[in-house]
């Protein structure tokens, strides 16, 4: 069971992990310029360069590093490096807003139960890198966002919280992109909402319970 317990005095440190436009990033550090929000990003890593989300963060003046896969001997090492780096921030939380990799045993060691994802898809169904285009080709007529907890699994930790979003007839006629993007709407409020209770509330983990306050 993991159990956490508000910082006081004082904001949760969130290190935010991304990949790509960082639109969730953007709606945490602009929801953390508000002190009564209870935590803010103190660093942001990317397994990437040259993407908006490290843009976002630089102009919001939190520190950034990009741990690329391709920049270590294996898997294992990129897993140290990446587990080092976030540690470096002591965070309370870690928030996997987009990061489009699996993070590995060392770094669960140090930060499952404390490491946030969200997903765009109603978990348990369409986990992986295609959550949106998964759900449109199977014909789903609702879909949405899952925030959960990251275990060993591809997309598969407890749930803290989840936003339905329609599918639309016309969703097809461009893959999925207007989909995903009236996803993200939803995602975006209810990722700021989630990590500001689970700050400032606390929560404990039973099973594949997710109990909020402290
Ligand atoms: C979000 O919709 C997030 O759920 C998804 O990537 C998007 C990132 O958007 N993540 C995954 O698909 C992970 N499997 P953003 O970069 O604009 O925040």
């Amino acid at each position: 069971m993991a159990v956490y317990a508000p910082r006081i005095p004082g904001p949760a440190r969130l290190v935010v992990l991304v990949s790509g436009s960082g639109s969730n990033l953007q709606a945490l550090l602009d929801a953390t310029a508000d002190t009564a929000y209870g935590a803010e990003v103190v660093a942001v890593v990317a397994d990437r360069d040259g993407i908006l989300g490290l843009e976002r963060a630089e102009k919001a003046g939190v520190p950034t590093h990009v741990v690329a896969v391709k920049a270590y001997e294996d898997r294992a090492a990129w897993d140290a490096a990446l587990t080092d780096t976030v540690a470096a921030y002591q965070p309370d939380l870690v928030v996997s807003a987009g990061f489009m990799k699996i993070v590995g045993p060392v770094f669960l060691a140090r930060f499952e139960g404390r490491t946030v994802n969200t997903h765009p898809a109603l978990l348990p169904s369409f986990p992986g890198a295609h959550g949106v285009r998964d759900a449109l080709a199977y014909g789903a007529k609702v879909t949405g966002c899952t925030v959960h907890f990251v275990d060993a699994g591809v997309d598969t930790g407890p749930i803290i919280a989840q936003g339905v979003v329609a599918v639309e007839d016309g969703d097809d006629a461009d893959g999925g992109d207007a989909l995903h993007e009236r996803i993200k709407t939803v995602e975006r409020s209810l990722l700021v909402d989630i990590v500001g209770r689970l700050a400032r509330e606390g929560y404990r983990i039973e099973g594949r319970k997710v109990r909020l306050g402290s």
